[in-house]
């Protein structure tokens, strides 16, 4: 929509900036920041506000003005004041206005920001921020869901952002990204237990090289099929070896946390006996593996309400 809609940015951080800056060079015509009124010398609001000139856009102190008439409003603030700031906004936003949420906050949070901006007429995106402003700058990926998820999809590509759409009510974007953190901070952690143990031992340099199998090749997708049909079979082996490691991990001093608590994740598959359903024979698909495991740990009522809780989010 580069042209007369008018867009706010709330907060002027990190990655309200970087978007301010990239709308405004998108050809937004009217791109406002608001930014709180602040007890500190005025030195710094001036500042602060001489940026938001010297970036195109148009500094507010007050959310009134800051969001009248706007078509999107888009808030960049911290997770703990983003449902402070929904509350404050929503009544402000015109019919059909989107308020578009990148805080990393909790689903069930972003879920009831979206209940406030809707009972006043707004549309909510709650966006999940797949990367970093710093690395990615104004093409950051994102992940959105909610009311307006597919209006804001639309209007951020043709604005040269890149924003996917997560079917379903405001909360499931934010849920991926957490589902997505288990896996990357879960790495990092498990990466950082394993280093600090080869560094004891000096074995740093020569273990590092050595994580480059076929694995590291393939596609996140292809790797977990390949990983849970294996683990199927073979995830006793696999604890077994995690709980030798786990010891090695003691013996130069560390407290193996992830580690130990890995081999219990393996032993947990292995204890489900999933070798039964599939005859042995590896499974080929990742949908059989997680079905299977779904039967096995999930008592059927469960699946039931799972089912239909499902069904009614992607609504
Ligand atoms: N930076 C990223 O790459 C990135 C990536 C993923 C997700 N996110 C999410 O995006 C949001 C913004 O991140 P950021 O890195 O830009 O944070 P930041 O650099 O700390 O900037 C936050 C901005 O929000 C303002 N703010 C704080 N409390 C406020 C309130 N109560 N009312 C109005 N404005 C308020 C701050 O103003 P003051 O200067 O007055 O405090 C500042 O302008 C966060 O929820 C973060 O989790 C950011």
């Amino acid at each position: 929509m580069p042209g007369r809609a008018a867009v706010c940015v709330i907060g002027f951080g990190e990655l309200g900036s970087v978007l301010a800056v990239g709308l405004v060079a998108a050809g937004v015509a009217d791109v406002r920041v608001y930014v709180r009124r602040r007890a500190e010398a005025d030195d710094h609001a001036r500042a602060l506000g001489t940026r938001i000139l010297s970036a195109g856009a148009h500094p507010h102190n007050d959310l009134e003005p800051a969001l009248r008439g706007v078509r999107v409003a888009i808030s960049a603030v911290p997770a703990a004041a983003a449902g402070d700031v929904a509350e404050r906004a929503a009544p402000l936003l015109d019919d059909g206005a989107l308020f578009v949420d990148l805080s990393a906050d909790l689903p069930e949070r972003k879920a009831a920001a979206a209940e406030i901006v809707e009972r006043q007429g707004g549309r909510y995106v709650d966006v999940a921020v797949m990367g970093t402003a710093v690395m990615s700058g104004y093409g950051v990926p994102m992940l959105a869901s909610g009311s307006g998820a597919a209006a804001w999809g639309a209007i951020a590509g043709s604005l040269g952002m890149q924003v996917d759409e997560v079917e379903g009510r405001a909360g499931r974007a934010s849920t991926v990204k957490l589902l997505r953190s288990v896996y990357m901070k879960g790495r990092d952690a498990l990466m950082a237990e394993m280093l600090v143990a080869a560094r004891r031992y000096g074995l740093d340099a020569e273990l590092l090289p050595t994580i480059a199998g076929p694995g590291e090749e393939v596609s996140f997708p292809e790797l977990a099929e390949r990983v849970l049909c294996s683990l199927a079979l073979h995830a006793d082996r696999r604890a077994d070896e995690l709980d030798a490691a786990a010891e090695l991990l003691r013996g130069a001093g560390l407290d193996p946390l992830v580690t130990a608590a890995a081999a219990e994740r393996l032993r947990w598959i292995s204890d489900l006996g999933l070798g039964e359903d599939f005859a042995g024979q590896r499974p080929q698909a990742l949908e059989a593996v997680l079905e299977a495991i779904d039967a096995r740990t999930i008592p059927s009522n469960r699946r039931m309400l799972a089912a239909w809780e499902q069904a009614r989010t992607s609504d």
